[in-house]
């Protein structure tokens, strides 16, 4: 089992659990077409920008160097470190992209009710590529979430090496 110096530190644990709940949320309260321009699915916006806003503290608390030892070697920790690189990209590039289509589409964003600015200027018809790109990579992101889990669950229950604990509180 791993020791406490095996874990991620309370506040990366915290991050990761909320950030997951948060993903969860903005699929469930996504919408799309017309309805956007309609009425707004403003809770998406808000769980949406949730997502980004944690970033900046998790990408800190990463960078500075609080992040446990990979309890496997080889190709399965390069493996892990690049997948868990896939999941932050899309963390990051979600908001932004939705934020950018919201803009496209005229529609004011908000986050829990504090107006923000436009990210380009309007268009009429159809918002386009990035839209597009921000719908597709919606989806894309809980295919891999699942996969990330079903990966936990391996280590944890076939390779009994603990993982689940580093990410646990308790
Ligand atoms: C939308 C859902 C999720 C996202 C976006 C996500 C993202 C991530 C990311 C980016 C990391 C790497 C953290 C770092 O090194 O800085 C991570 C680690 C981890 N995640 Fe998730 N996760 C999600 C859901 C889950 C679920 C459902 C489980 C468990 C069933 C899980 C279990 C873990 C564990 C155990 C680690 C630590 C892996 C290690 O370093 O040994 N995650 N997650
Ligand atoms: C983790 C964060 C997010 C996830 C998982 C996510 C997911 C999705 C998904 C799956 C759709 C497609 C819905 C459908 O076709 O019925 C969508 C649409 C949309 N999202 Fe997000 N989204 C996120 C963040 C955001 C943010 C932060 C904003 C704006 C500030 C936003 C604005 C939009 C807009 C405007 C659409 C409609 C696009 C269109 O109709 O072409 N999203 N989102």
């Amino acid at each position: 089992m791993p020791d406490k110096s095996h874990r991620y530190s309370a506040s990366m644990i915290v991050i990761h659990w909320l950030t997951a709940l948060l993903v969860l949320g903005a699929w469930f309260t996504a919408e799309g077409g017309r309805k956007v321009a309609e009425n707004p699915p403003l809770l998406h916006f808000s769980l949406g920008l949730a997502v980004l806003a944690l970033m900046l503290p998790r990408l800190v608390l990463r960078v500075a160097g609080r992040t446990p030892e990979a309890d496997t070697q080889g190709w399965l920790a390069a493996a892990a470190k690049a997948g868990h690189a896939v999941l932050y990209l899309f963390l990051i590039a979600l908001p932004i992209t939705g934020w950018y289509t919201a803009s496209r589409m005229g529609v004011s964003v908000s986050f829990f009710g504090l107006q923000l600015p436009a990210l380009t200027e309007p268009v009429q018809g159809r918002p386009g590529l990035i839209a597009e790109l921000h719908e597709n990579a919606g989806t894309i992101i809980l295919i891999l979430a699942g996969l990330h889990a079903l990966m936990a669950i391996w280590h944890q229950f076939v390779l009994r090496d603990g993982t689940l604990r580093r990410m646990s509180l308790r």
